[in-house]
């Protein structure tokens, strides 16, 4: 649904239509990556996702899955072939508007190559059929993500790069679209995904759950857990839907607080603005082990049951992140750094110490050397986006911002930044931008400079 990144030069366009190409044929093919800085095969150029369509079937004792993947996108330039991100698992057939198309692997980028171009602005549906094993990848900074095996079913999830190992697309934080998911596993099992359950079918000895995503989702958000799970279902006193699902063996554990969700998106949305997306909720699953929680859009997941703190990290991403998200993984921070503050504006809220007192312990603390180890808005490799300088410090550079302002207008910043890029992507440049077009004739150069953009510790906190 967002803007996609034009990769073939005219040039290159032009010499690949006189090398012989020849009569009728002017499409050119799209980019295997986007240009992100991390990750340079993540995403694809040529064309805009506007939907997934996933029907899945999962064997959790043969560990096999078998899946039929309906993309429909817009071509955003003339297109004789195009890639799309996905990895491991075997492609048995692919079409595209129904006819048998060409294609090729090579690592993570899956070249198709359809019977007939595609003229730019066409809305096109890629059919990818394929089935095997999904695997678990490791990202570079040693996490664990994808298809993770659980003791009764299995969890995938996916930041940065994880969800192309279940099924093939746009796999970019920039290329956010919509989603339906159909999966069927066998019965006793169920099968909790983002979005609002729709249907639980069990028709001799499986159940199939479709579940529907309707606002736009960028594809490392989208989750699937399958297993026994404790299932709450109930709505806010606003009435949103409300979907849980809990390892059982975290059951007694989680039930508190989770059942503090109401509480904390009604403060949110005092401090953040209106939730952004139709239902919400939490998946618990201790199973497969992962050490880490992540802010799956509606639906965070979590590897055991979460304190406050941590429910109020993930469901602040659901404005930061989820609805507003990165460019590129180079804006992270954009991310954690808000999700960090509102760890902090929560405490502040709730009678503990204020943001200002966080911050202030953070620059005085000496055993926080990791904070000032690399600028927020610039972390040296992919190993390290998800370090303490973008988090911590990334929060940091907002208290900097609200000590230019004042609390009234940082207020209104915070929300005025989540409603301007609702549903949206932004990076780090349409921050500061934004900043200064909300506090006109305040000078804001010395913090992007020395917190944002600079090395090292700032010299005045
Ligand atoms: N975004 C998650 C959170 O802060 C953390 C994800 C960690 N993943 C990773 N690859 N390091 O809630
Ligand atoms: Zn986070």
């Amino acid at each position: 649904m967002a803007r996609t990144v034009r990769l073939v030069p005219a040039l290159l366009a032009s010499v690949l239509t006189l090398a012989g190409c020849g009569g009728g044929v002017h499409g050119t093919p799209g980019g295997s990556g986007v240009r992100d800085p991390y990750f340079p095969k993540a995403g694809n150029g040529g064309y805009d996702v506007a939907h997934y369509a996933l029907r899945l079937t999962y064997a959790p004792d043969a560990h096999h899955l078998t899946g039929t993947a309906t993309v429909t996108a817009r071509a955003t330039q003339d297109l004789s072939a195009f890639n799309l991100d996905f990895e491991g698992l075997e492609v048995e057939r692919v079409t595209v508007g129904g006819e048998t198309a060409r294609w090729n692997r090579a690592g993570q980028e899956l070249t198709v190559r359809p019977h007939a171009d595609i003229d730019r602005d066409d809305t096109f549906h890629v059919t990818v059929r394929y089935s095997g094993a999904p695997e678990t990848v490791t990202d570079p900074d040693g996490s664990r993500e994808g298809w993770l095996r659980t003791a009764d079913g299995a969890l995938a999830l996916g930041e940065p790069t994880g969800s192309m190992t279940w099924f093939p697309g746009n796999h970019h934080p920039s290329d956010k679209a919509a989603y339906d998911l159909t999966v069927s596993v066998p019965q006793g099992l169920r099968v909790v995904s983002n979005g609002e359950l729709r249907s639980e079918r069990t028709a001799r000895g499986r159940t199939t759950y479709r579940w529907h995503t309707g606002e736009p989702m960028a594809s490392y958000l989208a989750t699937l857990a399958i297993g026994r799970f404790d299932i709450s279902r109930s709505r806010t006193p606003d009435g949103l839907p409300v979907y849980t699902a809990v390892d059982p063996a975290e059951a007694a554990a989680s039930r508190p607080v989770l059942g503090r969700i109401p509480e904390v998106l009604r403060w949110a949305e005092k401090r953040f603005g209106p939730y952004p997306f139709s239902s919400t909720g939490a998946i618990v699953d201790r199973a497969a082990d992962l050490g880490y929680a992540l802010e799956t859009q509606n639906r965070p997941v979590f590897p055991g049951a979460p304190d406050l703190t941590l429910l109020v990290h993930e469901l602040a991403h659901q404005w930061y992140g989820d609805s507003v998200s990165p460019k590129s993984w180079r804006d992270m921070w954009l991310n954690e750094g808000f999700a960090t503050y509102a760890e902090w504006m929560w405490e502040e809220d709730h009678g503990g110490k204020s943001a200002q007192e966080t911050f202030d312990l953070l620059y005085s603390g000496d055993s926080s050397d990791s904070v000032w180890a690399f600028p927020p808005a610039d972390p040296p490799s992919a190993a390290r986006i998800s370090e303490a300088p973008v988090y911590w410090r990334g929060a940091m550079v907002l208290q900097k911002v609200r000590q230019v302002v004042g609390d009234e207008k940082f207020w209104r910043i915070l929300k005025g930044w989540a409603a301007a890029y609702r549903h949206g992507n932004a990076d780090t440049a349409d921050f500061t931008a934004y900043v200064e077009k909300q506090a006109p004739g305040e000078d804001f150069e010395g913090i992007w400079e020395d917190w944002l953009y600079g090395e090292g510790k700032p010299e005045r906190p």
